[in-house]
Order: structure tokens, then sequence, then C-alpha cells
């Protein structure tokens, strides 16, 4: 590489400083690594293990021949920073940039202004976050700061060359620069590493003091290991750093303490809520923070947006099959499972990212959740009134559902409150929900057009109202009612076409009256939820992808076990029994207030329909995969009064339409539904547009396509179906996936 600095003067060769040098020298980003230590013996040791070029025992042997492109890296514990720099005021000339690598930039910064009068614009403060027990020139390790993050503290007068080269230098050895306000870092860190060292020294001193430390040692297995390794960090610098940023990390020790304190407590007084809850949420916490390490996100899938189905040609689905769990009852479940008073028990969770991010919601509002562990989740209810101020937004990444039904419960709730989410979800329309809330009298504020994100007011006092909805939504019908539990009387929705009536049936299930006379919904505010079981059915919505995966492929004989058939979801066995396909419904029973069926599908050739208005809403989220069943059948099939697609996860009507047309079929979309002519599909590239529902639907369309077909950006079948590809490939999919 082209140089970045001419030369590299670093101050201190231990393991920050001695790393730095490797590092640089070896990509070549430096002419010259000189380095600087207070005894002969360390400077003839950075040399002959060639981490630096030649070393001497004080920066006044080299200042002289230092100029523009230089750069001095002061790399000594924290509280000798200033005696450096005053050496180096002394005699560096102003054309050197001059940095650091202390863990407290408010006491460097501090020093600076001391030493030089002034804070010069040749010092840019930084510091790397990376480093191990280890001390000592040794401990150089060249690779050191590969991948690391590198805080600079720039101040308004640092000049611009100045840290353009300081940032260009880490970056060579392959770190990631961040700029940050000086007191933000030192608040940062006193909490995520000053802290962690106090607890680590603490812990061990106190064991080593012990009269049976031998024992205790000679037992102590990796939990101890692990707990206890930065206690093996160099005490100097560790001293220095608790001095330069005392205030900081007084504080940070002070909340730790208060949580311990509490912790003992519940520890003597037996309260298994509170220890469940620290338990419960650290381990969340602290699962969420080994797969941000791995750079993975909540689960695996979601952040590496890359991911691409290639699916080949023909085959059929067989066998029995169980989809997860229903992703509308999911996230009722945790919903109503917080506001409730005991502790509800929940089977059959989906575990996708959308539940998810509503469980977390709860947690980041005090609510203890145990779980979920293999679809199992405890909630311990804190009743209507219980939820506690979350600590920043509500972030329910891809999920509409999450933010819609949330926004209504939140008007509710005494502290304030934001809901943001993912790229796809900061497009929908919120409105839908934020105008109802108005005229409740909540005090709402969203992005432009009404969009994400969604502030809510607190303290606000809700008026019950008759409301009408403008289109059929149960997002919608569910906000309301939520506020409604909240609201000063009796709160009545009423919905152009019926739409999922999961909450009006949880609710009751809860213990709470909902009363339903038609098109209407009415619950009155001023009762209470009572903990319950809860079981959730299959997911028709995933189902459906198999249902239809059946209904095209010759051969195909597959039972999907276990699906909730609740009448206002019914709509694709409907509308694929109008277009002929074979589906049977055995051994129908009802588990916990919603009806549950084994649904068989059989092959047998589809023809196109006009699909009936009133299946529309029934149907809503399986029209994607009923698109490919319409391509697969013989004859015309048109699809009207559904403009609500256009505002999904993506623009369903346009997302299909564009794929199928590249895949040789003969779509149109239209404002407020499409026209499909059935005919043979062909192979090609399409476009999920980051939608589950399309990237699912384009891959059962492989089972009668003439060539491959390459589905890109797959990533989010992870909100709704994280076993599709596993379910898929065992009914008899060929599918294969790859991630970028
Ligand atoms: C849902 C309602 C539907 C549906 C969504 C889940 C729910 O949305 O599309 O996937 O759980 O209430 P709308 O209510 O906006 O139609």
């Amino acid at each position: 590489m082209e140089p970045c600095v001419n030369k590299l003067v670093v101050i201190g060769i231990g393991l920050i400083g001695g790393s730095l040098a490797a590092a640089l020298k070896q990509v070549g980003g430096c002419r010259e690594v000189i380095g600087v230590a207070r005894r002969q013996e360390t400077c003839d040791d950075a040399v002959r293990l060639g981490v630096c070029d030649r070393a001497v025992l004080g920066i006044d042997q080299v200042a002289g021949e230092l100029g523009e492109g230089d750069v001095i890296f002061i790399a000594v514990p924290t509280l000798t920073v200033a005696a450096i720099l005053a050496q180096v005021a002394h005699c560096v000339p102003a054309t050197v940039t001059i940095t650091d690598g202390a863990s407290v930039k408010g006491s460097v910064l501090a020093a600076v202004q001391s030493v030089y009068g002034c804070l010069p614009p040749q010092f840019v403060a930084g510091h790397p976050i990376a480093g191990s027990e280890k001390s000592g020139v040794e401990a150089s390790d060249p690779h050191l700061y590969e991948d690391h993050r590198v805080i600079i503290t720039p101040t308004p007068d640092s000049g611009q060359e100045h840290i353009c080269r300081v940032t260009a230098m880490w970056q060579a050895v392959g770190a990631e620069v961040l700029t940050m306000p000086v007191t933000e870092h030192d608040d940062v860190l006193a909490a995520t590493s000053h802290l962690p060292h106090v607890i680590a020294y603490s812990l061990v001193d106190t064991l080593a003091n012990d009269a049976e430390n031998e024992n205790i040692f000679r037992y102590a297995a990796g939990g101890f290991r692990d707990f206890t390794r930065i206690a093996s960090s160099d005490p100097v610098m560790w001293h220095d750093i608790m001095k330069a940023n005392r205030d900081a990390v007084l504080g940070a020790l002070d909340l730790f303490t208060d949580n311990l304190s509490r912790l003992r407590e519940a520890i003597a007084s037996e309260d298994s809520e509170l220890m469940m809850g620290v338990f419960t949420r650290a381990k969340a916490a602290r699962d969420h923070f080994t797969r941000m390490l791995t750079k993975q996100a909540y689960s695996q899938s979601m952040q590496q947006q890359e991911i691409t189905y290639t699916v080949k040609p023909g085959g059929n689905v067989c066998g029995e099959l169980r989809v997860p769990g229903d992703k509308s009852i999911s996230h009722r479940s945790i919903m109503l499972g917080s506001l409730a008073e005991g502790v509800t028990e929940v089977e059959g969770f989906l575990e996708g990212e959308d539940a998810l991010a509503t469980l977390q919601a709860f947690r980041d509002m005090g609510v203890v959740i145990e779980g979920p562990d293999q679809g199992k989740v405890r909630i311990h209810g804190v009743g209507l009134h219980g939820l506690q101020a979350p600590p920043g937004p509500l972030y329910v990444g891809n999920s509409g559902t999450s933010m819609r039904l949330l926004a209504g419960l939140l008007a509710g709730q005494a502290f304030d409150s934001e809901l943001t989410g993912d790229e796809s979800l900061s497009k929908r329309p919120m409105n839908r929900v934020a105008n109802p809330l108005r005229q409740m009298g909540a005090e709402i504020e969203t992005g432009d057009e009404g969009r994400p994100p969604v502030k809510i007011k607190g303290g606000a006092k809700l008026k019950s109202i008759n409301y009408d909805m403008p289109m059929a939504s149960a997002q919608v019908k569910s906000c309301v009612l939520l506020a409604g539990l909240y609201a000063d009387g009796t709160t009545e929705v009423t919905e152009p076409a019926p739409t999922r009536d999961h909450t009006e049936r949880m609710l009751n299930g809860f213990g709470y009256d909902v009363k339903r006379e038609g098109a209407k919904a009415t619950l009155a505010a001023g009762g209470a939820l009572s903990a319950t079981q809860i079981e959730v059915p299959a997911d028709i919505s995933s189902a459906t992808f198999f249902m239809v995966a059946a209904a095209i492929a010759p051969g195909s004989d597959v039972t999907l076990t276990h699906v909730g058939i609740n009448p206002t979801r019914d709509g694709v066995i409907n509308i694929l029994r109008l277009m002929g396909a074979d589906i049977t419904l055995e051994n129908q029973r009802e588990v916990g207030g919603e009806p549950v069926a084994d649904i068989r599908v059989k092959y047998a050739p589809l023809k196109g329909i006009n699909i009936p208005q009133d299946q529309v809403p029934l149907a809503i989220d399986e029209f994607p995969a009923l698109f490919v069943a319409a391509a697969c059948a013989e004859g015309t099939t048109v699809l009207t009064g559904a403009e609500e697609l256009r505002v999904k996860e993506s623009d369903r009507i346009q997302s299909m339409a564009d794929g199928l047309v590249e895949l040789g079929v003969k779509a149109q979309a239209t404002p407020d539904g499409i026209i499909i002519e059935g005919g043979p599909i062909g192979s090609g590239t399409v476009e999920s547009h980051g939608d589950h529902r399309i990237a699912m639907s384009f891959t059962i369309a492989g089972l009668r396509a003439g060539g491959d077909i390459v589905v890109k950006n797959c990533a989010n079948v992870m909100t709704s179906f994280p076993t599709f590809v596993e379910l898929a490939q065992k009914a008899g999919i060929q599918l294969s996936v790859a991630d970028a």
C-alpha cells in the first residue's frame, strides 16, 4: 500500500504501541517506525522482535528529524500522558500529528490544554478498543486492531489534515474509525470497560483473601476463568484509568451496586420473579451481544441481507409437516400475557424475528419473560398499569403488527414512548392507527406522510370512541381495542369486512369481556386480564406455501398438522378449493379458543377464477402464494379489491407481477389487484424486495418451472418462518441457499 504516514514514532512500546508499530510496518503503511522507551532493554527487544526499525530513550533524540506527514502515537499509561506531552511540546514541531491511545479522553485533553495552553490543531485524541490481559513489547500483535474499532475524539480545534492522517493510519491496520464527543466516550467506556475491570479485580481479590483460597482456586472452573480473565491486566494502567475517569466510573459503579443489592435482597427473600427478571433480561442481552460480536443480527440471517435462494425445477411435496406457530397469535400472546395479572404460559410460540421484536419490546418495558425455549414462553404479567418506561425507542424491526398494536397500548401509558422499525417498516403507513388514537385524545407524532417513527406522549386521558374503520384491517381494530382498555368508557370498532379476530378471542381467553355483534367489537375499560395458558396453532399463512406447492406439483400429497383454521383466516382454503384444489380438513378441533385442523392437500389440476371480494381480507397474507397457483392454473385469475397488498412489507402486487413476468408468466398489475394468465413458468432471477412472503412464493414456483429460479434478498424469511428452508427441503423442494 501507499504509506499514509511518513515516520511513526511510538512512545511506550508495550502491547498497544508495539502492536500498532508492528501492524503498520507489516502493511507498509509508513516509511519508518521509531520506538521510544524508558529502558534500553525494551528498545533492544522492540528492534530484535521487528516491532520497530530503531528505538531511542527519549523523544528529544528524534524530534529534530520530524515534520509534516509524521505521526507520534503516545501509548503510555493514562496518567503518564501529561509528562510525555510536556517533553513532546518542548521539542516537536507543530506540523507533526500527535495522537494517543489512552482509555480516558477527558484527562488527556485536560493535560494537552495545560501543557500547550490551548488545544493545538496537531493533536487528535484516540482510543483503540482492543487489547488483551497481556502487556509488554513481547505481547505486540500485528493483527490486534483488525476488525476492531478505534474511537477518535477530535475537538473543534483539531486540524482536518491531522484527523485524516490518524484515521487513515488506523484504517491501514484494519480498524474501523468512529468519532465521538469526549464526555460520551468516557461515559460509555466507564460502563463497558472500566466497570467490568473493577468488578473482576474485586472478585478475584475477594476470593484470594479467603482463607480457603487454595481450594477455591483449585475447584474454580470455566465460569471463574471466563469471568476474571481481565483481572490479569496491567495494574498500573488500570489504576490510572480509575483515577482519570473517576466520576464516570463512580456513576457506573453506583448503578451496578444498586442492582447487586437488589439481587442480594431477592436471593435473601427468595424472590424468584426478581431473580428471573434479572437473569432472563441479562441472558437475552448477552445472547444478542454475542450475535452482534459475530456480526449476526438478532437471528442469524437478518443482517446478512444477501441471502439468495436457488430452486431447481421439478419435484413434488409429500409427507407430514408442522409449520411454526401463528405469527398474529404469538404477538398477541406476549402483549396480553404482559398486561395480565399472573404468569401466562405459551406453547408453540413462533420464534421468528417479528414476534421476537414484540417480546423484546415488553422486556424493554420491564416485563419478565422466560424463554422462548422450543416454543415455550413464560410471561410474568405486570397488570394493565404495570409497564415501565423503556430505556429508549422500541425497535420492532420489520413488524407492522408490533408497531400498530403497540401504538394503541402505548397511548394508554403514563410514560412517553417511541416506536421505530427497519427500512421496509419505515415506509409503511401509520396514520391508520395514529388517526383513531388522536380521536381518542392521544398525542401522537409520526414521521413524514404518517410514516414511522411513531412518538407517543404519555399521560393522555383517553376517551372511548365508536370507530368505523375505513379499511379492513385487524391491526387497526386491535390497536383501537387495546387503547380502549385504557379509555374512559366503552370503545366500539366496526369493520367494513371481517378481519382476523385473534385479539377479541384472546382477550376473552384472558377473562376480559369483548362483545361481538356482526361487524362490531365492543369493550369497556376498567377491567383486568388474568393470566392463562396459550397453545399457539401452526400458522395458516406459513402452511399456505406448502398447500399451494402440493396443489401445483403433480404427485404431491402433503398433510400440514395442527394448523389454525380460524374462519377469519381461511380464505386460502376457500380460494384454492374454488380453483379446483383437492383439500381435506382432518382431525378438526378447538385449541385454546381457536379452531385447528390437519390440512391435507393432494395435487389436482387448477383453473383460473375471479377471486370473490369477500375472501380478500380472509386471505390477505396468502395472495403472493395464490398468484403462483394462478400462474399454474388453466385460464385467467382476476383479483380486485386488494389495494391493501400495496402497503405490506413490499408492494406485493408489483413485486409479484414483476417476478412472474420475469419468469415468463403473463401477469398484469392493476391498481387494486392483478390479472394472471395461467401458463408455463420459465426460469430466471427474481427480487423478493426483502419481503418474506414474496421470497417463499417464488421458491415454490420452482416446482413447476422450466429451469432454475433464483430468488434474491431472502433474509427476511426469518421474520415469519425461520424453519422454511429446512421444511421445504424435507418436503421435496430442491432448494439451496447462499449468502454473500
Ligand atoms: C395482522 C393483520 C394483517 C396481516 C398481518 C398481520 C395481524 O394486517 O396482513 O400480517 O396480526 O393483525 P392488516 O391488519 O393491516 O390487514
